[in-house]
């Protein structure tokens, strides 16, 4: 059978984060509630001209080469920090990134999980016309309430990639475990630029959808616990990832091993929340962080509130580590501005949230696109301004 899956995969973060420590010392609270209570050192802070799009088509064109972009006839676009009622985020991505005229692009949506919905698409249109590439791009801005208890699970991140037959970085294997529940832990109705969340409730949801997913998966077939060499789950803040993964470490009865979940908690640590963008960006931080996966089984847990949760493996392949970004990773996230206080409030009040018809945006944003701004009701994207 035909290797179906991931053939490259990278991921673009905004150019400025807040410390958790400034945050702590603004509420006047301990800042190890932060780093060892949820795990989280940072998160990543978009300024007003980086949004889903900007995000998406920035972390795509660092990992496509023009005989990508002349080969992908799918474009999938997963957030849920979407712009625009009908008109599709991915359009935009679609145009920037100068893909051709007869390639659909669509965008996908619910909460954290429409990525991994996305990826099982691409997968399965890949697999019945093994020629064809589909552009999957998770991209989010994950943002609530200020002063709420949520604030510090904020962050910023697009992961891109790139679905082909004969996969250079990792193969969809086996049957997938999934599980849907009604269930209002977390959601954003129409008229809120912030989401509802009920914290305590969602962690618990988590846990228990995490739980019935993998159940689903062993019945399908799926692969005994102690033959996976590194798992990665959705990481709204890096503790959630250590309590689901002591969850299935106990109902498998198997000795917790921090070591199979560590390495991929390294760049959400520092990026924060990136919601659809999560459980890819811990992929990411894995294949960075492990000396060698090659042949190895990663057990991949996705969850989106309200809620569906899946579990699925991922075959990783030889060779990988010559297609890991590591470098380029590194390099994003060391060249990073730390923002004082006033300036994360500054970017926290999207100006477009204010003025919906007319705005002109200064230049923040560190990546190759940016949002410009809006006229008459039509939203710009530009190339960046070179400093
Ligand atoms: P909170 O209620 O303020 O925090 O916010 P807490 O009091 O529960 O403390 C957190 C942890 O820090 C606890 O550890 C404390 O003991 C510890 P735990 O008992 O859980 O192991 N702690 C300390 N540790 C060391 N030194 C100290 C100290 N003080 C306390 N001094 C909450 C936590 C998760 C509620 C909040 O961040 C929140 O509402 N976040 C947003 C919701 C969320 O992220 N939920 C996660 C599951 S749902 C999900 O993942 C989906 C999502 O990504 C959205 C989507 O799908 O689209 C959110």
């Amino acid at each position: 059978m035909t290797a179906i899956g991931i053939d490259k995969i990278g991921f673009y973060s905004p150019a400025y984060y807040l410390d958790l420590a400034s945050l702590a010392a603004r509420d006047g609270i301990d800042p190890q509630k932060y780093h060892q209570g949820i795990g989280q050192e940072r998160f990543a802070m978009p300024p007003h001209d980086e949004d889903c799009v900007s995000l998406a088509a920035n972390a795509a064109a660092a990992i496509l080469t023009p005989e990508d972009i002349a080969a992908i006839d799918t474009l999938l676009l997963a957030t849920e920090s979407g712009i625009d009622q009908s008109k599709a985020a991915a359009v935009y991505v679609h145009r920037l990134l100068g893909l051709r005229p007869n390639c659909r692009a669509i965008e996908l949506k619910h909460a954290c999980y429409s990525a991994t919905a996305g990826l099982q698409l691409a997968c399965a249109y890949v697999a019945a016309n093994p020629k064809r590439k589909v552009l999957l791009i998770a991209s989010d801005i994950s943002r609530y309430d200020m002063h709420s208890a949520a604030e510090a699970t904020q962050g910023s991140a697009a992961v891109a990639m790139l679905i082909s037959a004969n996969p250079r970085i990792a193969a969809l294997e086996g049957n997938a475990g999934c599980h849907t529940h009604d269930v209002m832990d977390f959601w954003r109705p129409n008229h809120r630029h912030t989401p509802l969340v009920d914290g305590k409730l969602s962690t618990l949801i988590y846990l228990q959808a995490s739980e019935a997913a993998w159940r689903d998966y062993q019945a399908q077939g799926g692969a005994d616990f102690a033959s996976f060499a590194q798992f990665c789950y959705h990481l709204p803040f890096s503790k959630m990832g250590i309590k689901a993964h002591q969850r299935l470490c106990k109902i498998n009865d198997i000795a917790e091993d921090s070591g199979k979940i560590a390495a991929g908690m390294i760049y959400n640590r520092d990026i924060g929340n990136s919601y659809t963008a999560a459980l890819y960006l811990s992929l990411c931080s894995a294949l960075d962080h492990r000396d060698d996966l090659s042949g190895e089984l990663v057990g991949m847990l996705s969850y989106g509130s309200g809620c569906v949760a899946e579990f699925f493996a991922l075959r990783i392949q030889d060779g990988y580590i010559n297609q890991r970004r590591k470098n380029e990773h590194a390099a994003l996230l060391a060249n990073r501005q730390a923002l004082s206080l006033a300036q994360y409030e500054d970017f926290w009040h999207r100006q477009e949230y204010s003025q919906h018809d007319n705005l002109d945006l200064p230049n923040y944003a560190g990546g190759k696109y940016r949002f410009a701004g809006i006229e008459n009701n039509e939203r710009r994207y530009t190339l960046r301004e070179k400093a």
